[in-house]
């Protein structure tokens, strides 16, 4: 590996939460500071990628050079990764994109004046998926933050997202996962193999995914 080979490539990453709004004044959102992904985006740039950083609200200085798309919902995160969608080598989903949204959002501030109230929430689009579905050279990369369960889960996902790997985190141990500067990581390939990695600095670990990457594009 050189210091430039991924030049002439183009890599989408996306990163951070997306929010839905709920009326003029509220939004759910997540945990996720968009750490893993700026430190994709910046390596990827350092060894010489044309990057698309499309990124959910986060507080973060993008790295120079990468090209920043700012959204907020999740439906919006899928049009931005639609348009350069085509045109990339690359897409790294280390975003964590709600997966519902309000069936309908309140025009007027909602008032405290019930005890309860009721909120009806509609699916988005699973975005990894649907370009999954679509993709034809493109390594796909996907992430599974979970709490339980974590390599079943994510081996589920490299198939049902047609992922080429998947970086799976237990987002409950110690220093790791969302809002941390160090990430526990394990890789698991199409075919199973699954590597994994010690506690890392998120740079660290944006390495060995761009390492991976460049391998794979390489062959
Ligand atoms: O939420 P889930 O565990 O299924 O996320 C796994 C992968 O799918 C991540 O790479 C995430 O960015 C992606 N994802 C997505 N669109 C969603 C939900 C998740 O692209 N609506």
């Amino acid at each position: 590996l050189t210091n430039d080979e991924l030049k002439g490539r183009k890599i989408i990453v996306t990163a951070g939460p997306t929010i839905e709004p709920l009326d003029p004044v509220r939004y759910m959102t997540n945990h996720s500071s968009g750490k893993m992904g700026y430190a994709i985006a910046k390596e990827a740039k350092q060894r010489g990628a044309e990057v698309i950083l499309i990124s959910g609200p986060v507080n973060l200085e993008p790295p120079s050079g990468v090209e920043l798309i700012k959204v907020n919902t999740t439906e919006e995160m899928h049009n931005a990764v639609e348009k350069h969608f085509e045109s990339c080598d690359v897409l790294v989903k280390a975003a964590a994109p709600l997966d519902y949204r309000p069936v309908t959002v309140s025009k007027n501030k909602i008032k405290k004046d019930k005890a309860e109230i009721e909120i009806k929430f509609t699916r988005n689009p699973d975005i990894v998926a649907c370009f999954g579905k679509m993709k034809k050279n493109q390594l796909l990369v996907g992430f599974a933050a979970e709490t339980e369960n974590l390599i079943e889960n994510a081996k589920k996902k490299i198939v049902n997202k047609n992922l080429d790997f998947i970086v799976a985190n237990n987002i409950l141990a110690e220093n790791a996962g969302f809002k941390y500067d160090t990430n526990i990581i394990t890789i698991i390939d199409r075919d199973g193999t699954t590597t994994d990695y010690p506690l890392m600095k998120k740079e660290d670990a944006a390495r060995v995914i761009i390492d991976k990457i460049s391998v794979m594009l390489n062959c």
